[in-house]
């Protein structure tokens, strides 16, 4: 495994591969690499011929009052691990390279990053899709993976991609779950033992949610307060959000006529987890008079 600090480097790197006909799988990360990393990673390796991750903890996605100083940083780790996992490059370019001091470019998705995660974390999605814009145009990947747990950022990424007509692929992963079904993620290493048993109530919570709907509730109110009441168990846990939307668009549902993303933000002590699931309505009642 190659690592790579430059920006021109790792640009002169895929132009090489690119022209030897070989295809580029790559992984966006912030680092404190997980489960849910090696899952995208081993399904670039498997589609693509060469597949590059990226470690950047980025700055301009964190709002003044948020975690980005102590966000997990475990670059010796997250190395073996991706050597391990069979990276061929790792790019972890410089703050300075990234943003230097006359940086003034960003990328703003409208509406989508102002909806969910978007009304407690302004800028945040700003922040992504102008990073994520930037190490696309830097890796030139043939495909990119993204995990489901941040449907939000997926579903803005898969737009600005679409908007600005930049020639990668979006892939979308499920989300990948610790036995009691918490959403692996690098900030669950913040949380203490009890915390983390404390966590796992978003998972049951979407359960709960995903039981309603398939036998047959279309109130979306009535299952967000049977989420509410799950959660309440928890007296640690304080709600940002818990949501249905459409899962394209992310405005809210009101009736669940379709398939519906249930979505939730919610703090367990000093920590913001969010969980998503993709739910089908209950499938129609089928006719069985012979017609
Ligand atoms: O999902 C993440 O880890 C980050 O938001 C990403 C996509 C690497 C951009 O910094």
């Amino acid at each position: 495994m190659k690592v790579i600090h430059s920006i021109s480097q790792m640009s002169i790197c895929s132009r090489k591969i690119k022209a030897n006909g070989q295809s580029i799988g790559f992984v966006p990360t912030m680092g404190a690499l997980h489960q849910g990393h090696l899952s995208l990673i081993k399904k670039a390796k498997r589609d693509c011929d060469v597949v590059v991750i990226s470690i950047f903890v980025n700055p301009t996605q964190f709002g003044p009052q948020e975690d980005f100083k102590k966000y997990p940083r475990s670059f010796a780790n997250d190395k073996k691990l991706a050597q391990k996992a069979g990276i061929d490059f790792l790019f972890a370019p410089a703050a300075e390279e990234i943003y230097p001091s006359n940086y003034c470019t960003y990328i703003k998705v409208k509406n989508l990053d102002e909806r969910l995660c978007g009304a407690f974390r302004p800028g945040h999605f700003q922040g992504v899709a102008t990073i994520v814009h930037k190490l696309l145009n830097i890796v030139q990947p043939n495909i990119a993976y993204f995990g489901q747990k941040d449907f939000q950022q997926a579903v803005i990424i898969k737009t600005m991609v679409r908007n600005l007509n930049i020639p990668v692929k979006i892939r979308v992963l499920p989300t990948v779950r610790e036995k009691d079904g918490l959403a692996m993620s690098s900030r669950n290493r913040y949380l203490n033992e009890r915390e983390k048993k404390d966590a796992s109530i978003l998972f049951q919570t979407l359960q709960l949610a995903k039981e309603m709907v398939e036998k047959g509730e279309k109130n979306s109110a009535k299952v967000i307060s049977g989420m509410k009441k799950i959660l309440g168990r928890v007296p640690d846990a304080k709600i940002d959000y818990v949501s249905i939307v459409n899962p394209e668009n992310l405005e809210d549902v009101r009736l669940i006529d379709k398939k519906i993303l249930v979505a939730l933000a919610v703090w367990i002590g000093k920590v913001r987890l969010i969980d998503n699931m993709l739910i089908d309505e209950k499938p129609e009642t089928r006719m069985t008079n012979g017609e």
